[in-house]
């Protein structure tokens, strides 16, 4: 069966289907991150493409987010959920915790497929599966938030001076998810976005900031984060 669902893992996990059959998808825009898992996820068909690769080898600013976008949409994909990781840029929203954004700012490196012709499109995340999304996060053990996600490229994380700046026009900060949304929009697919708070932004407390301790939260999240995704791939449609 073709899977009408794909879901895009981030830092949190690299593979999330059992026995998968995985298929090179080549697309006029290059090769996506990896190879595409197509296999069975909580009773239906799913795609699943790991944004890092299954190496983890390709950082944010190195990805091809329009091949791995339209080959999804090659495959027959519909709807993508998006799992990346962010740092939260507000006291309130404390990691580890989930935040589902419910707008986006990418003011810089914007990814588009429209390069020999014009077209504009209003970037919006897909109201109907975000409700999903926010009503099956709150049945689970972490706290819930929504908002305002930026993306920054990477792969440096921010200085204290561009957090100070950027906590006052967003909730958290990432470098992935505005452009999967963005592509998304442009190919007629319906995008939602699922985030693992790892960290407090560089600066939010007092505290250091590691990639490393990102990491590591990123792995303690992902099991609660495959739970809230399971039960969203059931009720989606
Ligand atoms: N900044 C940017 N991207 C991130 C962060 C961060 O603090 N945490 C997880 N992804």
């Amino acid at each position: 069966m073709k899977p009408r669902i794909a879901i895009i893992g981030g830092s949190n996990f690299s593979e999330l289907l059992e026995s998968p059959k995985s298929v090179k998808v080549k697309t006029k825009y290059g090769n996506p991150s990896d190879f595409v898992d197509i296999g069975d996820f909580s009773g239906k068909t799913v795609a699943f493409l790991p944004r890092h690769g299954k190496r983890r080898n390709l950082p944010p600013h190195m990805i091809n987010y329009r091949a791995n976008i339209f080959a999804l949409k090659k495959i027959g994909v519909e709807s993508i959920i998006g799992v990346t990781s962010v740092g939260s840029l507000k006291k309130k929203i404390s990691p580890p915790c989930v935040f589902i954004p419910n707008d986006y700012i990418n003011l810089w490196n914007v990814q588009t497929y429209y390069k020999k012709k014009i077209g504009h499109v209003t970037p919006e995340i897909d109201e109907k599966m975000r409700k999903i999304v926010v009503g099956q996060a709150k049945k689970n053990g972490l706290t819930v938030h929504e908002g305002v996600y930026v993306q920054t490229t990477g792969p440096r994380l921010e200085t204290k001076a561009e957090i100070n700046f950027l906590k006052n026009y967003a909730d958290v900060v990432g470098m992935n998810m505005a452009a999967e949304a963005t592509l998304s929009k442009e190919l007629g697919l319906r995008y939602v976005n699922l985030s693992s708070v790892d960290n407090y932004a560089n600066g939010i407390i007092l505290e250091s900031l590691t990639f490393e301790q990102i990491l590591q939260n990123a792995r303690k999240n992902s099991e609660e984060i495959k739970k809230i995704l399971k039960n969203v791939v059931r009720v989606i449609r």
